[in-house]
């Protein structure tokens, strides 16, 4: 079913306030997750948030089971974290590695995470190296599989980078890495909510996200899967009395499912926020959300490519809904500025936040727009229109 473009800025306060393009920073919310999240605070002033906890507890349960459901995985293989960044940090750090051991990685993996790699790098004696891309601008899975030897201890690579169009290749990645039997570390934070994830089809074996972008949800909350075979393999950098039990005096035990990822305090009306906006991603359809995004993201990439003096940057086969411009004669974060004025949200990427992939294409800051299935096609030609004013 396509997407019934009224029936969901209806159900989005925000449409009618603002033109909202930066939905690969934070997207609007639907109306269920701002109420979901606004009740259980309403219960935790009004009865406690132990209370209100456990009055919640089956639909907390729930929440896990949607994130399964979105990820067609166990919910024992789903953690619920802060943010994407915690998810992906806990699985990395909980990887092994030691001198000469190698992490493979993508030019435009995104900066937190390179910054992980040299920190654990330095640590360990391990080395990073950034596979070569295609023609195409995407993950070269031929250069991929020509690199991998026995000393191959990781192979971790984003999805759709935080600053363009670009969608690796990660099912042939999968395969790559399962051929190898390698583990392979995917950040999805700006795939989910966008197009559908399949840990069995991308063959992964852990995966983060977060909950603000395109699923919708709310800031401060993300997830992380791990796959059941690895769960067990992996220990945590922290733990604390949910992710592990202490049993004697000197000896403790880990939980045996992915939960071993979290700590005991969260974010409940968060959580419960997430789990709301899955519901209703998985509601409209993740085919349906792909097929109107890319929908607005053609229309808008064709715009501003039609326009004097602007430039797209987005690189890859297929692509996602995050376009990255310039305009000659106007820096990025004036254009951002002036579209804001006219109640148009975009966010700008600068090259700290994909470096070896900004620096090898020159360019120190795009403009990053970035539509969802809310948006109006009329809302795209009025940001085309204002870039060219
Ligand atoms: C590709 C990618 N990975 C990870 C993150 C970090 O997500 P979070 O801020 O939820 O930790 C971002 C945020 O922009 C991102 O774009």
């Amino acid at each position: 079913m396509p997407i019934d473009v009224d029936r969901v800025r209806a159900d989005t306060p925000g449409c009618s306030k603002v033109n909202h393009l930066n939905n690969a920073g934070a997207a609007l919310p639907p109306r269920s997750v701002t109420q979901t999240m606004i009740d259980h605070l309403r219960l935790e002033a009004e009865t406690g948030g132990y209370e209100a906890a456990a009055k919640a507890a089956p639909r907390l349960e729930r929440c896990y089971d949607s994130v399964a459901a979105l990820l067609n995985c166990h919910r024992d293989e789903v953690a619920i974290v802060e943010n994407a960044t915690r998810a992906w940090d806990m699985a990395f750090y909980s990887l092994p590695l030691g001198p000469g051991d190698r992490i493979l990685t993508a030019r435009a993996e995104y900066a937190s995470n390179y910054i992980a790699f040299l920190q654990a790098a330095g640590r360990t004696g391990a080395t990073v190296e950034a596979i070569a891309d295609d023609a195409d601008g995407q993950l070269d899975v031929d250069a991929l599989r020509q690199a991998l030897d026995d000393r191959v201890k990781l192979i971790a690579v984003t999805h759709v980078p935080t600053s363009g169009g670009l969608i690796n290749p990660v099912e042939a990645i999968g395969a790559v890495a399962r051929q190898a039997g390698v583990p392979f570390l995917l950040d999805a934070c700006q795939s989910a909510g966008q197009m559908p994830l399949d840990v069995e089809r991308l063959g992964c074996d852990m995966l983060s996200a977060t909950g603000r972008k395109f699923l919708r949800g709310p800031r401060g909350v993300g997830f992380l899967y791990v796959r059941n075979s690895w769960i067990g393999k992996l220990e945590p950098p922290f733990l604390d009395l949910h992710s592990a039990s202490w049993i004697a005096p000197d000896r403790y035990e880990m939980r045996a499912d992915a939960r071993r990822f979290e700590t005991w305090e969260g974010n409940v009306a968060a959580k419960l926020g997430l789990g709301a906006a899955i519901d209703y991603a998985l509601d409209l359809g993740l085919d349906a959300i792909r097929a109107r995004c890319r929908t607005l993201a053609d229309q808008l990439r064709q715009g501003l490519a039609a326009l004097d003096g602007v430039t797209v940057h987005d690189t890859g086969r297929d692509k996602a809904a995050i376009v990255g411009f310039t305009k000659q004669g106007e820096e990025p974060r004036r254009i951002a500025d002036r579209l804001s004025v006219l109640g148009i949200n975009v966010s700008i990427s600068t090259a700290q936040s994909t470096l070896i992939d900004m620096a090898a294409r020159g360019l120190d800051a795009v403009v990053r727009a970035s539509p969802h299935y809310y948006n109006t096609e009329e809302e795209i030609d009025r940001l085309v229109a204002a870039v060219r004013n």
